[in-house]
């Protein structure tokens, strides 16, 4: 009864501690964007700033954000932002996408690139 209990209580937790465990990431991921990001990408407001806007680019087709002047390359990308895609990206977006007019950013550590797609999605939660 005892470890049934302990099981009930650890399976209601489990959620709760990833969420925490997200909240966590996010926050970090944001100093993360803040440093490498922000510059050149606005998340605060629905329009572009040198970059596009990045509030809500998971699941959102790639080149697709309303009135950007992307690149040829990004604009007739065809593919959707998953957070495999948004890591490799982060790590070689030149390689990932030749003609992107992104500068390189080189971001390859897998931690730094996981914080940092953590917080983009909390973004569209
Ligand atoms: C020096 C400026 C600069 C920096 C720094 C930068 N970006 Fe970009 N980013 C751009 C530009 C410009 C584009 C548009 C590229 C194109 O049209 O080919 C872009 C495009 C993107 C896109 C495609 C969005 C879409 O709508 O398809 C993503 C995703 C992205 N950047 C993520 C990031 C992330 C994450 C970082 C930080 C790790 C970052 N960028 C850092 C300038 C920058």
């Amino acid at each position: 009864m005892i470890r049934l209990s302990l099981a009930l209580v650890a399976c209601l937790a489990t959620p709760a501690i990833a969420d925490e465990y997200d909240a966590i990431k996010a926050q970090a991921g944001e100093r993360l964007f803040d440093k490498e990001c922000h510059r050149c990408h606005s998340v605060e407001a629905d329009r572009a700033s040198y970059g596009p806007l990045l509030n809500g680019v998971l699941n959102r087709a790639a080149g697709t954000f309303a009135d950007y002047p992307y690149s040829d390359a990004l604009r007739g990308a065809g593919f959707v932002w998953t957070s495999g895609a948004l890591k490799a990206w982060m790590e070689d977006n030149d390689g990932f996408l030749p003609g992107t007019k992104m500068r390189h950013v080189g971001i390859d550590d897998p931690t730094v690139q996981d914080f940092i797609v953590t917080y983009l999605a909390s973004l569209t939660e």
